[in-house]
Formats: C-alpha cells, structure tokens, sequence
C-alpha cells in the first residue's frame, strides 16, 4: 500500500476572506490555522481538509494531497515517479502546518500530488451542520492510459469502474473511488469532493447556495459508477465541488463489483437526463508553481 487515504487539496482564491467564509457558510468547514495568507481548514479532527491560498494572479488548485502511512513509504513512492512516467518536485520536506513531512509529485499529464505523513489531530469541533470529510476528486486528462499507469505504479491506487473510453475510477482505501479521470482536451482539475451524510444534508446545502444567491450546476441525483448521491455547484473560485453521499464500499468491507459501463453518459445519471454542458465544460487549471 502507498496511498492509505485521500487527504486534501490546496485551492488559490482569489479572496481569502470571502472563501472562507464560504466554505464555513455552506459546507461548516472550520478554520484551525491562519498561516499568513493560507487558511487550513477542516470539517473533523484532523487539523486540514482542505488549503486556501490568497492569490490574486494565478489562478488553479496547486496539489491534491494523499496520505501515505510512514516516511519509509513516502520515500518508497518517491523512488517509483519516474519509472511510472512522473517526475519528483524538490526534496521530501517538513514544516507545513498540520503534517511531519511531504513531497510533491508531477503526474505524466501534468497533474501534481503532495504525499504526506502524519496528519495531527485537532481535538472535536462545536456542534455542527458540517460535511464528514475530502474524500474524492477528478482529473481531466489528455492521455487516460498514462495517467491511470502513474497512479496505480506510483500512487498506489486500483481500479474501481470504467465508462466507455473516456473515465474511469480508482480507489486506494474502502470508499469505491479518491480518484477519477475524464479524458479531456486539456489537463484541469474536473471536481473535488467532499462527503455528505444523506440526501437530507446534500438538500440543506443546496439550501444554504439558495440563501446565498447560488443555484446548483446539477443535481440532486445518482451516479451508475460508485452509485452515489450528488450535487454540483461552484466555489469562490470557479472550480466545481461536489457533495457525494451512499458512495459504494470495495471489497473486502463491501461488496462493490468493478466494472466496464457501456451506456454512455446515461449511465452516469441513474434519475435523470444527460449532465448539462456546465457540468462537462467546467475544468480548473493547475496553479503549476512549483518548478522541479
Ligand atoms: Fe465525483
């Protein structure tokens, strides 16, 4: 095992006070540390789920973060990147606010991953209608094959479920997907997600965008791959969040079968009609600020 838990994701906003404010507004998101001008933000006991990074010039998500278990795997999926078509950026590094150490990676499409150790706990939050955790995003990618030997070689991931050609899903712990790739002219993040608990929470967050002035992209509905609850909407940035809730378990804690979907994209909306254009067309650049 390399990945043993989908982490977080660091987002420039272009106002950090007004994404904040956001996030604690329609998702519950708490903030637990301000570091200048990155808010760490998170919605259980760990001390993140999620990166804010005030910027007003450049505009992305900088790194989707997944846990790995001990340093000696780190390093051990540090030596994997090039043989599986990435390449490491910098050295293994310590200090961030919230984890031991980390190491940024750059996916064959582009695509760029912080592995890291030891996320610290924060001790409970107030009462609260929050969601549960990050639990999931999706790429859009050039070259599926690439992408999908990278992160099953370096990463760890496997394979949950393909539509067609042009998606498919992986997962590294029980949850039936922590990542997805849709092929695409160009290399975006697609969506990040977040755990909700039931179709009643996803409906007072849609509720609270409503109150906002905020209408959903799509959803309320089902998914056929991972068969769970969805909805869609924008965040202060532009990129799109999803609120999943009844995703499916792999085996050996549930009994999900992956497969090969052949209906199209009908299959990916179990209730309803085609994904509108704004749901298909969206996509956020990745804020590659990293150099090598
Ligand atoms: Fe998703």
């Amino acid at each position: 095992m390399i990945s043993e838990r989908v982490g977080h994701m660091a987002i420039r906003v272009p106002d950090l006070d007004e994404a904040v404010d956001f996030y604690q507004d329609i998702l519950g998101l708490v903030e637990t540390e301000r570091d200048g001008g990155t808010s760490y933000m998170t919605c259980n006991e760990r001390h993140h789920e999620l990166i804010l990074i005030q910027d007003e010039g450049v505009r992305g998500y900088e790194y989707v973060g997944l846990e790995v278990p001990d340093a000696e795997t780190l390093e051990k999926a540090r030596s994997l990147v090039y043989r599986a078509g990435g390449e490491l950026i910098g050295r293994t590094y310590d200090g961030e606010p919230g984890v031991d150490r980390a190491a940024l990676l750059r996916g064959p499409d582009g695509h760029i991953y912080k592995l890291f150790v030891g996320m610290e706990e924060t001790g409970p939050l107030p009462e609260g209608d929050r969601v549960e955790r990050f639990e999931h995003y999706s790429f859009k990618s050039r070259n599926l094959g690439k992408s999908e030997r990278f992160i099953q070689e370096a990463l760890g991931f496997r394979f949950s479920d393909r539509l067609g050609r042009n998606a498919s899903w992986w997962h590294c712990e029980s949850l039936h997907h922590g990542m997805a790739f849709v092929f695409a002219p160009k290399p975006e993040l697609s969506h990040y997600a977040f755990t909700g608990t039931d179709l009643n929470a996803i409906g007072r967050i849609a509720d609270r965008l409503r109150a906002r002035g905020q209408r959903a992209i799509w959803g309320p509905s089902r998914h056929g791959p991972g068969n769970n609850l969805f909805l869609y909407f924008h965040d202060t940035a532009g990129a799109m969040i999803e609120i999943c809730a009844d995703l499916a378990l792999m085996p050996p804690e549930g009994d999900y079968a992956a497969r090969q979907w052949t209906g199209g994209l009908k299959d990916i909306n179990q209730w309803g009609g085609l994904p509108p254009l704004r749901f298909i067309l969206t996509g956020f650049p990745i804020a590659d600020i990293h150099g090598s």
